[in-house]
């Protein structure tokens, strides 16, 4: 994987700016130190292994060497904060068809953005921003996949619900450095989509297509620590959540879907 990085064969627009760490605390916290010294728009930073890889809520991110591809892509968006959503969902898209491609088999995505394979978890997204006024100046967009995690390498506490492509796939899988082209490819096609009007829509298409908790109840923890309980029944144009629930149609802008009832 390192050598190839290295001599930078990405071919996408994005991805031209590219640093490898064989190891590194987490890509994303050097991606905005990166950003916040000038990296350019589309700047990747890309690891072997994580020490201090970091998921949504505070959570970590577990990966061990050679088994997974963790990266963060340094956007530049100049994106209103409320549209903060659809580049979100568009990453969410992104990933789904990139794993879709290379494994060959169905992939659903939990909003706002986990990405699974029948049924379980295998790519994760965080985002985080520094805004401007009321714009988002800088998003670093970390993503991380398990690659070829086998399932005794999955901690007890994740191994009911996370998996890997080697574990789901049924075919012998792409190498590391051709997923990382691969994903930056499509990321580039769904961020185009993202900031064009009218295109956007699309990225909201293709996520209620694949979205694993349309039509079932649900039960949400806002970051104030609430729960939200309803029906989730769509997406608005942001890329939100709608919930309704005992009559009222909430949006959930951050949010962390669990305890899916069969409905
Ligand atoms: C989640 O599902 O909670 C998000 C996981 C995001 C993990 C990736 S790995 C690359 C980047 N660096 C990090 O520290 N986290 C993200």
């Amino acid at each position: 994987m390192a050598s190839d990085l290295e001599a930078g064969k990405l071919s996408a627009t994005l991805g031209r700016a590219l640093r490898y760490y064989d190891e590194i605390a987490s890509t994303n916290t050097e991606a905005m130190e990166w950003a916040l010294s000038g990296a350019p728009h589309g700047a990747v930073v890309v690891t072997d292994h994580q020490t201090g890889g970091r998921g949504r809520w505070g959570r970590p991110w577990f990966s061990l060497p050679g088994k997974g591809l963790q990266f963060s892509l340094i956007l530049r968006p100049d994106l209103e904060v409320e549209r903060h959503g659809i580049l979100t969902a568009a990453l969410g898209v992104a990933v789904a068809e990139t794993l879709e491609d290379v494994v060959g088999l169905a992939t659903t995505i939990k909003w706002p953005n986990d990405v699974l394979l029948n049924d379980k978890k295998v790519a994760g997204i965080l985002v985080e921003t520094q805004t401007v006024g009321s714009t988002v100046a800088v998003a670093v967009c970390g993503i991380g996949i398990n690659v070829s995690l086998e399932r005794g390498d999955l901690p007890p506490d994740i191994a009911d619900r996370a998996s890997s492509l080697t574990i789901e796939s049924t075919r012998p899988l792409t190498d590391r450095t051709t997923l990382l082209a691969r994903s930056v490819e499509r990321i580039e096609s769904r961020y185009e989509d993202a900031i064009r009007p009218g295109d956007d829509l699309r990225i909201i298409d293709e996520a209620a297509r694949r979205s694993s908790i349309l039509g079932h109840d649900v039960t949400v923890r806002v970051p104030d620590g609430s729960i939200l309980e309803g029906r989730a029944t769509g997406f608005d144009a942001n890329g939100g959540l709608v919930v309704d629930a005992d009559g009222t149609r909430h949006i959930v802008v951050v949010g962390e879907v669990g305890q899916l009832r069969a409905t």
